[in-house]
């Protein structure tokens, strides 16, 4: 078997996450870093670079992951779509311009692309879940609790659960708001009819639940990523499918085949 060999975009905890499991997954070799902030050197063994177009016509690799920032993706996805070499994205937070970029991109020169948010299998199919059981319930609310220093509320996964939601529904979800809010913002932020409630605190990491809402009944679909290694799975599965895609993939859902 032929070693698919990787060179991960980013040294920060994600980065060094899926440079770990690389290494670990039989068939996959982790063969450089690049960081445009990190020092040059090297990290556990794997040499960095700094410079994208440097690190790739050295490393040579077979797939590039990036889990960066909206600001370094573009130039390190440039890089490698020009060299041909598939691409695995997990930075959020990309406008809606790089997402248009890589689609045309990725078709014009045959190279697969994958995008998603969420590389957790639990997060995707607790989406997956909650898209199908939102035709059968008026009413639905998401309560979202994370680690005390996550920088976005609410958090991207709990607006595309929503999103996804209603576009399922196809209007939106009832939603009552009291004749007397004692306290501001008690019924939580507010999305296409559905409550978003945002926790945030030490001793958390990632979960989400997702309750729906009739008469006499209620159904909770709830999520739990305990660690970083959650994300794992996910990554592999599409370092594997990657190489075998052409043009743009987004969400982890259409290489599950859940789509
Ligand atoms: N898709 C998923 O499942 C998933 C899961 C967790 C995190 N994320 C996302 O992954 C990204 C990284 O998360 P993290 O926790 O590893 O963050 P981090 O802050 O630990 O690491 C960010 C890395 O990006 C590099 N970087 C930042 N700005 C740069 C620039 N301008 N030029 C070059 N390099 C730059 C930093 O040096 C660092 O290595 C975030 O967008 C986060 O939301 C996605």
């Amino acid at each position: 078997m032929t070693e698919i060999s990787v060179v991960v975009s980013g040294t920060g905890r994600m980065g060094r996450e899926v440079a770990a499991a690389v290494l670990a997954e039989p068939g996959m070799t982790p063969v450089a870093y690049i960081d445009g902030l990190a020092e040059r050197g090297a990290l556990d063994g794997i040499p960095i670079y700094r410079e994208a177009g440097v690190g790739l016509d050295e490393a040579k690799p077979q797939v590039v992951v990036d889990f960066t920032n909206a600001a370094w993706t573009p130039v390190i996805a440039k890089a490698a779509l020009e060299r041909g070499i598939p691409l695995v994205i997990g930075t959020t937070g990309l406008s809606a311009e790089l997402m248009a970029w890589l689609d045309s991109e990725a078709s014009a020169r045959g190279v697969g692309v994958v995008v998603a948010a969420n590389f957790a299998i639990s997060a995707v199919l607790m989406m997956h879940f909650a898209k199908q059981a939102a035709r059968f319930f008026d009413y639905a609310e998401i309560i979202e609790l994370h680690h005390e220093g996550k920088v976005d509320s609410p958090s991207g996964t709990a607006k595309a659960t929503a999103e996804g939601m209603l576009a399922v529904r196809g209007r939106p979800f009832e939603h009552r708001t009291p004749e007397a809010e004692t306290v501001a913002g008690a019924r939580g932020a507010e999305l296409g009819g559905v409550a978003i409630h945002a926790v945030r605190m030490p001793g958390l990491v990632a979960h989400q639940e997702v309750i729906f809402g009739g008469p006499g009944q209620l159904l909770t679909i709830r999520q739990d990523s305990t660690g970083r290694n959650s994300f794992m799975p996910g990554v592999l599965l599409a370092i594997r499918e990657v190489r075998e895609r052409r043009g743009l993939v987004v969400g982890l859902e259409r290489l599950l085949g859940l789509e």
